[in-house]
């Protein structure tokens, strides 16, 4: 694959879009207007000028990098690209739109995949213009960063299309897991109910933020604890996951902790919004409970 385009240019699409230009493709990166695709090509500029200055990259190679990221304001110029990403919010309506815009200048042999952290590939397919050719193509957060990219075929997903994306993905210096296509599939489905039941610990008072993500990183040798996670990948994302992780399964073990709901209601989404279960206000994040 030589051009792909990515929807999306929040956290998830930038870090895409900058992983794809740093394994010598070209990507196009869109998202609702071009001032916000421009400002994720500025977030991408941010990140690789942090790694050209802690001697990462050098200074040519992230020109070389930011010279294949071309910020697109329509869809149109996407009819040029191999495989389309779509890395927009994680609600339902609006990807549906975005697969039914973008399908009509979708080429008559490229892919276009979705990196849906849990909706059902099956189901979206039907807003695609050709179910054969669509798939699941999850990142993890930071993407330039994480080994790991789970490959999600639908029911009607052709075994060339898995094939074709799994081949772009070791591209990319990856790891593939294939996943059927089952709610959360591989590792949502595990981390979600970790995240979950970390806020009910917190909402039954059985330790604080601290203890608890310290808990996880000491006692059990992971980077970062539930709580802290939960702030990076958006509370707002992680009740959005869950929720499809209940009602797809209707099993009463998903229940989202009513203190989670209680985060996004206040708007405290976690490090994008400056406060979750840590306030990122101050020089280090401090706990806020
Ligand atoms: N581009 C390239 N490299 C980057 C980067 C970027 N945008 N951001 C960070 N890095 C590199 C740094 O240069 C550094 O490299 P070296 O080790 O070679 O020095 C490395 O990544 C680590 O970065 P930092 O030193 O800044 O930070 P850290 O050591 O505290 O690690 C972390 C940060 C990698 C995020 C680590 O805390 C971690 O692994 N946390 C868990 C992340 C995780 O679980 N992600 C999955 C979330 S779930 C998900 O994404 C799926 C979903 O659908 C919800």
């Amino acid at each position: 694959m030589r051009k792909i385009a990515v929807i999306g240019a929040g956290q998830m699409g930038t870090g895409i879009a900058q992983t794809i230009a740093a394994h010598g493709m070209h990507v196009m990166l869109t998202d609702i207007d071009l001032a916000t695709a421009e400002a994720g090509k500025g977030k991408i500029e941010k990140a690789v000028t942090k790694l050209v200055g802690r001697g990462k990259i050098e200074a040519d190679a992230a020109e070389a990098l930011l010279a294949k990221v071309t910020p697109i304001g329509e869809y149109a110029p996407m009819a040029e690209a191999d495989l389309i990403i779509e890395a927009a919010t994680e609600k339902e309506p609006i990807k549906q739109a975005i697969f039914e815009s973008a399908g009509k200048v979708l080429a008559p042999t490229a892919i276009m995949a979705s990196n849906t952290s849990s909706i059902p590939i099956t189901r979206m397919a039907n807003h695609s213009p050709d179910p054969e050719r669509f798939i699941g193509l999850h990142f993890f957060n930071p993407v330039p960063v994480m080994g790991l990219i789970e490959v999600i075929p639908g029911l009607a997903t052709a075994k060339d299309t898995t094939d074709r994306v799994t081949a772009f993905a070791e591209g990319l210096g990856k790891e593939v897991v294939l996943s059927q296509d089952e709610p959360g599939f591989v590792v949502n489905r595990i981390l979600l109910p970790m995240i979950n039941e970390a806020v009910f610990v917190l909402g039954q008072s059985t330790a604080g933020i601290e203890d608890i993500d310290k808990g996880a990183r000491l006692g059990l040798n992971h980077p970062m604890g539930p709580l802290q996670l939960a702030d990076f990948v958006g509370l707002d994302t992680c009740l959005d996951i869950i929720n499809v992780l209940y009602r797809t399964t209707r099993d009463t073990k998903y229940r989202p902790a009513p203190l989670l709901v209680k985060y996004v209601e206040a708007g405290w989404l976690g490090r994008k919004t400056g406060r979750g279960f840590y306030d990122y206000s101050g020089d280090a994040p401090t706990p806020t409970r």
